[in-house]
């Protein structure tokens, strides 16, 4: 057990929510966006997806652990009605409304933890880059399947990327759980069918070759 009462898993690598909070809060507080590794000015992969499964404007669209990624400002460009960011960092929510000006008022924001989310409505594509890697109790995994099961319409999509099996084992700091595509798809298979997974390099502003998993899924 920790301060904040949650249990949380390996002895080497606990961290408590609270410090989640805070890590998180520092870095958007002291990173300029460009600074971190998980900066992409487009999002390719994730782009690829909306086109690839042909998702339509009106479609309720969830970006777990958004940050201030430049998703949410593609998806506009693109004519997307319904966008929802959700992210632990108020800050990060804070950053990405600055960025987009007058635009900010056609996202929905929700700051909270993805663990501690209680969807009010249904969701037909949820998209998480490099968030949900960060969970590495067996517990805090399941639950957020069962989240994303809870959130996501019947026949809904789910776009995934993780580290990969050969990727980093830590991002900004943190550990993660790295995923091979047979992992990924074995830890949503209780809800989610794959449709397509594959592996690529994500090039950091620093240089640095990052190794991710990607996968999508249609609920079952
Ligand atoms: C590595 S960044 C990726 C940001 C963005 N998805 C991208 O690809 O540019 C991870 C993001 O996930 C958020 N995050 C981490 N754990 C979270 C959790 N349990 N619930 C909600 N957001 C979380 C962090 O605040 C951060 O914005």
């Amino acid at each position: 057990m920790n301060q904040t009462g949650k249990n949380l898993y390996d002895q080497n690598q606990i961290i408590s929510s609270l410090d989640k909070l805070k890590h998180w809060e520092k870095i958007y507080q002291t990173k300029d966006f460009t600074e971190v590794g998980w900066y992409q000015k487009t999002p390719t992969v994730s782009l690829s997806f909306f086109e690839e499964f042909k998702i339509h404007k009106e479609a309720k669209i969830l970006d777990v652990g958004g940050g201030d990624s430049y998703l949410v400002d593609h998806l506009l460009d693109l004519g997307y009605l319904h966008v929802y960011v959700l992210d632990l960092s108020a800050k990060a929510i804070e950053k990405a409304k600055v960025r987009l000006g007058k635009d900010a008022s056609k996202v929905t924001w929700i700051n909270t933890d993805i663990l501690d989310f209680e969807p009010k409505e249904k969701f037909e594509v949820w998209h998480d880059r490099a968030a949900f890697h960060f969970l590495l109790d067996p517990k805090e995994i399941e639950n957020y399947v069962r989240i994303a099961n809870e959130s996501i319409s019947e026949d809904g999509l789910m776009l995934i990327g993780t580290f990969s099996d050969q990727g980093p084992t830590h991002c900004s700091g943190l550990p993660v759980t790295q995923y091979s595509i047979e992992k990924l798809t074995e830890v949503f298979s209780p809800y989610f069918q794959k449709t397509n997974c594959f592996q690529t390099d994500h090039i950091t502003p620093g240089g640095l070759r990052q190794h991710y998993t990607f996968c999508s899924f249609r609920k079952i």
